[in-house]
């Protein structure tokens, strides 16, 4: 297993759109391992495969509390199958956008199919924080990122202080 780099906004590579894993193999299941220890490690409670620069349909999860069980989650290829008219209101952040949070509506139960770390196919319905954690992680695999679903004005402000962040530190 290994620590991952993970990508920071505005990394164009965030913005890619994420390909189908064909077969879940031993390279797999060695790439959710290191996803689980990257994420574990920052911490965060999810995951996806493009916020380490590799542009596959997969992402992990684990949205236990703080001293709650550990519930981890893999999804490959994940689908939406079904999603409610009524929405919720999460604040929301994430690894690649650090130190910045913003409330985002979303469809607040969601019905999804995936495959597991087997390649076994899989259903869940989730609602509330883990129905939100979900459409957050997936959106990744299709280069969207929570400031994309926040006004404009609050995007670009958080993206320019990122990128202002990124040259100060690279001419330190
Ligand atoms: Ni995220």
């Amino acid at each position: 297993m290994a620590l991952r780099p993970i990508l920071v906004a505005p990394d164009p590579r965030l913005k890619r759109v994420s390909s189908s894993v064909p077969k879940v193999d031993d390279e797999i299941r060695a790439l959710i391992d290191d996803l689980f220890e990257t994420m574990y490690a920052a911490p965060g409670v999810g995951l996806a495969a493009p916020q380490v620069g590799v542009h596959k349909r997969l992402l992990v999860m684990d949205i236990a509390e703080k001293d709650g069980d550990s519930k981890p989650f893999v999804m490959i290829n994940p689908a939406i199958l079904e999603r409610s008219e009524s929405e919720a209101v999460y604040e929301e952040g994430c690894l690649s956008v650090p130190g910045y949070y913003a409330d985002v509506a979303r469809p607040d139960k969601v019905r999804v199919r995936y495959l597991d770390r087997d390649g076994a196919e899989q259903e869940i319905a989730a609602e509330g924080f883990l129905a939100t954690c979900l459409q957050h992680e997936m959106d990744h695999l299709d280069g969207v990122l929570f400031v994309d679903r926040i006004s404009a004005l609050k995007r670009n402000m958080i993206l320019r202080k990122l990128a202002k962040a990124r040259k100060l530190a690279a001419a330190e």
